[in-house]
């Protein structure tokens, strides 16, 4: 002990010497990683599940003696809402030391921050960005959050699936933000595909709307059998209380924005019914999403959401990458810089056995992830407590399963 003590006291003086600032110095400091989510606004509906995964992982992964031993250390910077905050977060944990960020919350964010970091060298895993062109941003940018192009076109499967008799189909998107804009491009393109009658115009509307009462009246007046809404948690919420109240009975589909139980309280009673496809389930049967499934229900209540269980993964994905390059050469002996470099190769190199399943990164940072589930919002007469249901997947329909389990 004393031996490495000495040695790593050396090798940081060294390091100091050099004006290389080695996370070797004192070899069981923790190893900062950083989180770089929505802790405040309306974004923070989706951001608070992520702080919550990542805040188990942090737990989960140092209980097992963390990277050989040594501790990890999450450092949080909240980055609020907007592309500002953002930015003005990654500054502050590249600053920090960390090795690699996991961040921000919304694609419209990373377009606007992830290139800062791309440009320092410091690996980013994006744990909920699913718009199209985020893995393009850069070498050092990878993602955990399945894009919407994989993901969404099951929603409107398991709609079908529900209702065969659909026809026409009304189309709402958030024109202000990126991700949005790239899952409404996906959904209109499977509404095409399928065959069924998209409804023109598309209505628009902006994150920051609270009244959507003349694009529901114009989209209505085609009589559609089926609504999608992609826009965020506040905002979407709103609609889809606003579509009800204005007498529409059909089914809707809820884009990735929508994917949080922190919705009920916006659309209460009247959330019942809303399709969202889900890049996670809590009933996967496996040693580390059981671990998970259960600390979450533990200190929550309920049952684990998709963004609590990506931040995780993406906590993971580091802490994982980080033993093996401690195993092979030894964390102690690479610089900062070279250290958040061997992070973002090693991250593209191996398999991450996760709450998602089996997942690993493409040598572009996108997520290949084998498996994909759609759940059904069903509310309690209360209107306030509600849970995800699984529901089949078009094609699926005979041999799957819908698991229900309660989750205010
Ligand atoms: N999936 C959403 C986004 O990419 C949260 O912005």
């Amino acid at each position: 002990m004393r031996v490495k003590r000495v040695s790593a006291l050396l090798s940081g003086m060294l390091a100091l010497a050099l004006g290389v600032s080695s996370i070797g110095a004192q070899s069981q400091d923790p190893v900062l990683i950083g989180i770089g989510v929505a802790q405040t606004s309306n974004v923070a509906l989706l951001g608070q599940e992520q702080v919550i995964g990542a805040q188990i992982a942090e737990a989960y992964f140092n209980e097992r003696g963390g990277i050989n031993g040594r501790p990890i250390r999450l450092v949080f910077q909240d980055t609020a809402g907007d592309e500002a905050g953002a930015i003005n977060a990654f500054q502050q944990l590249i600053a920090a030391g960390v090795v690699g960020i996991v961040g921000p919350t919304l694609s419209q964010q990373a377009f606007a921050a992830d290139p800062l970091a791309n440009e320092a060298g410091v690996p980013v895993i994006a744990p909920s960005n699913t718009a199209r062109g985020i893995p393009q941003i850069g070498e050092f940018i990878a993602r955990v959050s399945a894009p919407v192009a994989v993901v969404a076109p099951n929603a409107v499967r398991a709609a079908l699936n529900i209702n065969p008799d659909i026809q026409n189909v009304a189309v709402f998107y958030a024109q202000n933000d990126a991700f949005a804009t790239s899952e409404t491009g996906t959904f209109q393109e499977t509404v095409r595909e399928l065959g069924l009658n998209l409804i023109e115009p598309v209505q628009t509307f902006q994150t920051t709307d609270t009244d959507f009462s003349s694009q529901i009246a114009t989209a209505l007046a085609s009589n559609p059998q089926l609504v999608i809404v992609s826009g965020l948690a506040a905002d979407g919420g709103n609609l889809v209380k606003q579509l009800r109240e204005f007498g529409y009975t059909g089914l809707i589909v809820g884009g990735n924005g929508l994917n949080t139980a922190n919705i009920f309280p916006v659309c209460q009673a009247l959330c019942d019914g809303i399709i969202i496809a889900q890049a996670y389930s809590y009933a996967l049967d496996t040693e580390v999403n059981n671990t998970f499934r259960e600390i979450y229900k533990e200190a929550q209540g309920k049952e684990p959401p998709q963004f609590s269980g990506q931040a995780f993964a993406a906590v993971q994905s580091f802490v994982e990458a980080l033993i093996a390059i401690d195993n092979e050469v030894g964390l102690d002996s690479l610089s900062l810089p070279e250290l958040r470099a061997a992070l973002n190769a090693q991250l593209r190199s191996m398999t991450f056995d996760t709450p998602l399943g089996p997942i690993s990164y493409t040598e572009e940072g996108e997520i290949v992830q084998e498996q994909f589930y759609v759940a059904q919002i069903q509310m309690e007469e209360d209107g306030l407590n509600g849970s995800f249901v699984f529901i089949p997947i078009g094609d699926e329909a005979e041999e799957a399963e819908p698991q229900a389990t309660p989750s205010s």
